[in-house]
């Protein structure tokens, strides 16, 4: 054991309880034995439109089509309506999860972790990340973890205000998608429509990391031919800069752990890579069969290994759970009191801390909504009974 977190009451880390960054060196990194992914389930999809209402149908859902060779990523630029940045709530995960959620036995999530994929990719890809920091925010309640990204107001605003140049190059990879898909199966080739990064298409999954079940959800860019029960159809699209040599090689081998962790989460079995100049003109077309990928990039230089990654994974649910425990008291001896939330602080090459919120931090979490901690008022009152 580590030692029990502190509450903090300004806000400000004064540690905690913490779990260091994994080795990743084959011998010590393997060790121990392997953690097992479980195949994902589909569970449900829903769709946003335009008006970012969420509906439970596949409205947004589009077609693969082979993108025109040679095209210009810049197509529409000026017509792009960007949705606004926001915090990572899990409102539209939570709706999709109490309608399905009938259909499983009582205390099905207890132990469970309930989140979107973003989240998890990015706690499973930690063990190689060596640059970007992130902090989630963390809830338990009836003895379900509930894990979101934590966006302070100030991130928030740094999103939003990207150089003209970081615009234009996240661009380049929403008209990517819109080149390859179209709002019909068999489709001809071209321009899929304006974008209109409010509209997404989701997919919510159960599936299991060693013996913690998971509940996650995230878009998904596509599907070949038509969707099936089993999401064995689903695309991710991707768009990267054209390989010229070595080092753009293993370059893009490490942006590969990202692609493969992303849609492997989801289950979904297949990425399209649009290769595309600096300018945004795109070149080949590469199509990678997910699973096939950590056997594509084993033993090059810089090469990752997704078992250090499930094995992380597993080890910072049960660090996350070991800090929350002391908090079993069931969401309805919990309902006069105030919400308790955690803060997971990770720190590139070092690992992750994890501390109890004081007052002030809570309410900067809750942000004046209606809600309790984070979660929307609507789903924490379906937890009381
Ligand atoms: P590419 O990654 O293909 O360039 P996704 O691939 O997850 O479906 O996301 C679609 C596009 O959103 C990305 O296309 C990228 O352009 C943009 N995007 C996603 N995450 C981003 C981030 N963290 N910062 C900037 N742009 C991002
Ligand atoms: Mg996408
Ligand atoms: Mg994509």
């Amino acid at each position: 054991g580590s030692p029990a977190p502190q509450v903090e009451d300004t806000g400000k880390p004064s540690p905690k309880s913490e779990l260091a960054y994994p080795p990743k060196s084959l011998s010590s990194g393997r060790s121990g034995p392997l953690v097992t992914f479980q195949q994902p389930s589909p569970l449900t999809t829903f769709s946003y439109d335009s008006k970012r209402e969420l509906r439970f149908d596949d409205s947004a859902l589009r077609y693969y089509v082979d993108p025109p060779h040679g095209a210009d990523l810049r197509y529409g630029y000026e017509r792009w309506v960007k949705r606004p940045e926001e915090k990572g709530r899990l409102d539209g995960l939570l709706k999709a999860w109490l309608r399905v959620r009938d259909g499983f036995p009582e205390g099905f999530m207890n132990g469970g972790v309930i989140a979107w994929r973003g989240v998890m990719t990015r706690i499973l890809t930690a063990p190689y990340e060596e640059r970007e920091g992130w902090h989630l925010n963390v809830m338990c309640v009836n003895g379900t973890l509930y894990l979101e990204e934590h966006v302070s107001d100030a991130k928030l605003l740094e999103k939003e205000d990207l150089t003209p140049h970081h615009r234009l190059q996240s661009y380049y990879g929403y008209s990517f998608e819109s080149f390859c898909t179209a709002g019909t199966p068999h489709a001809k080739p071209g321009w899929g429509g304006d974008v209109d990064t409010n509209v997404q298409w989701c997919s919510v999954v159960r599936t299991k990391l060693g013996n913690t079940r998971l509940v996650i959800g995230g878009e998904v860019d596509c599907v070949r031919g038509k969707l099936t029960k089993t999401n064995d159809t689903l695309v991710e699209l991707k768009t990267s800069l054209t390989i010229r040599n070595q080092l753009d090689e293993s370059r893009f081998e490490k942006k590969l752990l990202k692609f493969y962790f992303q849609s492997f989460l989801l289950g979904v079995p297949e990425i399209v890579v649009g290769f595309r100049s600096p300018a945004g003109k795109l070149g080949t077309i590469q199509s990678f069969q997910t699973m096939q990928i950590p056997r594509m990039v084993r033993g090059k230089p810089g090469s990752w290994d997704p078992s250090i990654c499930l094995g992380w994974g597993e080890r910072f649910l049960a660090f996350v759970k070991e800090a929350v425990q002391g908090d079993v008291r069931s969401a309805a001896a919990k309902e006069e009191e105030a919400p308790v939330v955690w803060r997971v602080d990770f720190k590139p090459r070092v690992g992750v801390s994890i501390i109890q919120l004081g007052p002030e931090a809570v309410e900067e979490v809750q942000a004046g909504s209606d809600r309790y901690g984070f979660l929307p008022r609507w789903y924490w009152e379906e937890q009381l009974h």
